[in-house]
């Protein structure tokens, strides 16, 4: 059974266990995917994010959800696309593995991606689905804890670069 879906949606809508954020480094919320998660969540996210003090790019960290619909958070840093040249795929793979990784350790079934870094941080659409299905179709060919992840797109053109490049798999 296909454990990967793209759709396209609000991620703070999504009814699994876990949504990921595409947070800053500091994890004090944003604009994109960022403020549209705290806004659902509600002030308590914060508050506890303050708690953590950051995150570095690449790397995730979990909160409860709070007023959303998912019981948890995983905030992950995508990196700022700069043409490629400051190993910017790999910290993006590792956004990827890192959330489901610790995903895992949490007993999360069901979690839900946006298109992390393809906004404000520039990362070429076409080059990050590749990346981004790629990374989760390994995570879950060595792990079956996880039963169904959500890459939830929120325009056409994201949406269509992810399914095609679950097509190509
Ligand atoms: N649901 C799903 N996807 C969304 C939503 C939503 N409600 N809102 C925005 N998106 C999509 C954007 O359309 C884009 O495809 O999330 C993708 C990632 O875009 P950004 O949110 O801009 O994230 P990113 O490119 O990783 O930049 C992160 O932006 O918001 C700040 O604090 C954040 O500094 C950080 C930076």
């Amino acid at each position: 059974m296909q454990r990967i879906k793209v759709v396209l949606g609000d991620i703070t809508k999504q009814k699994v266990d876990a949504i990921v954020n595409a947070a800053n480094q500091t994890l004090l919320g944003g604009g994109g995917v960022d403020g549209a998660i705290h806004k659902a969540a509600g002030p308590e996210l914060l508050e506890e994010c303050k708690k953590i003090g950051g995150c570095r790019t690449g790397e995730a960290k979990i909160t409860k959800g709070y007023k959303l619909p998912a019981k948890h958070v995983i905030h992950t840093v995508g990196p700022v696309w700069t043409r490629g040249e400051n190993n910017e795929e790999n910290l993006l793979a590792n956004c990827y593995n890192n959330s489901l990784e610790l995903a895992a350790k949490h007993k999360i079934r069901s979690i839900a991606f946006p298109s992390i870094s393809t906004g404000a941080y520039r990362f070429p659409v076409e080059r990050a689905a590749k990346i981004a299905v790629k990374e989760i179709n390994k995570f879950l060919e060595g792990n079956d804890s996880i039963e169904l992840v959500l890459i939830v797109c929120f325009d056409d053109k994201t949406f269509k670069a992810y399914q095609s490049a679950l097509k190509e798999g």
